[in-house]
C-alpha cells in the first residue's frame, strides 16, 4: 500500500482568493491538490481550465497537482494541462474513444496518468489497462458537483480494485472522490484507498488544519 494522501478539491474553495486557499490547505497538511475540470458537456457543470492551473504555478505554488478531467473530448486538454504544470491527469473512459492512446499521450507529456470510474462504471474497464495506470480514481458520487452524499455501494468496488492492484503487485494508487468527510473516510481507507479527495469537508470548515489532522488520524 502506498502512503496515504489527503487531496483537497479546490472546487469547494473560495475562487476569489484561490492562491491563498491552496496555500492554506497545504500549510494545514494537504499532500496534493485535486483540480476538478468540468465542461458542461460530459458533466452538467462548468468550472476551471488550464489557465487557472498555470496561474497557480506562476504564483509559485509547487505542490503536486492532480487534474481530474470531467470533459469530453479529453485529448486537446491534456496538452494544455501538461503545459500548465499538471503532475497527474485523470479522465473518464466514457469521454474518449481510445483509452490506451489517451493514457499514452498523458505519459508522453511527462505526467502521471489515471482512469476514473463513475459509480455505475464497471471495473472491467481496467482489464486491459491497469498495468499502465499510475492511479485509479473511483467516484463515490456522480461527477459534476461538490457536496453530494457518499454512495456506500462503492465500498465493495474499492475492495475489488485494491485486490486487483495487489494481485498484480502494482504500485498503482487508488483514489476515491466524492462525499468523503470525517464520517466516511475511515471506511474508504479500510476498503483499500490510499488517496482521499475532500472538497466541502475541508473548504466549508472553519479550521482546515483541524479537519485534515482528524482525517489523517482516522486513516493512519
Ligand atoms: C465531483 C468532483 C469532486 C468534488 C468532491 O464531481 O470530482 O472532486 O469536488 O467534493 P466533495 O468532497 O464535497 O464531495
Ligand atoms: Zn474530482
Amino acid at each position: 500500500m502506498n502512503n496515504k494522501w489527503i487531496a483537497p478539491s479546490i472546487l469547494s474553495s473560495n475562487f476569489s482568493k484561490l492562491g491563498e486557499e491552496v496555500r492554506s490547505v497545504l500549510t494545514a497538511g494537504a499532500d496534493i491538490i485535486h483540480f476538478d475540470v468540468m465542461d458542461n458537456h460530459y458533466v452538467p457543470n462548468l468550472t476551471i481550465g488550464s489557465l487557472v492551473c498555470k496561474s497557480l504555478r506562476d504564483d509559485g505554488i509547487d505542490c503536486f497537482i492532480d487534474v481530474h478531467l470531467m470533459c469530453s473530448p479529453v485529448d486537446n486538454l491534456i496538452d494544455q494541462f501538461a503545459d500548465a504544470g499538471a503532475n497527474m491527469i485523470t479522465f473518464h473512459p466514457e469521454a474518449t474513444h481510445h483509452v490506451d492512446r489517451t493514457i499514452q499521450k498523458i505519459k508522453d507529456l511527462g505526467c502521471q496518468a489515471g482512469l476514473v470510474l463513475n459509480p455505475a462504471t464497471p471495473i472491467s474497464n481496467l482489464d486491459c489497462i491497469l498495468e499502465k495506470l499510475d492511479i485509479v480514481l473511483l467516484m463515490s458520487v456522480n461527477p459534476g458537483f461538490g457536496g453530494q452524499s457518499f454512495i456506500e455501494s462503492v465500498l465493495p468496488k474499492i475492495e475489488l480494485v485494491r485486490k486487483k492492484i495487489d494481485h498484480l503487485g502494482l504500485e498503482t494508487r487508488l483514489e476515491v472522490d466524492g462525499g468523503i468527510n470525517l464520517n466516511t473516510i475511515k471506511s474508504v481507507s479500510d476498503a483499500g484507498a490510499d488517496t482521499f479527495v475532500m472538497g466541502s469537508a475541508i473548504f466549508h470548515a472553519d479550521d482546515y488544519k483541524d479537519v485534515i489532522s482528524k482525517a489523517k488520524a482516522l486513516i493512519n
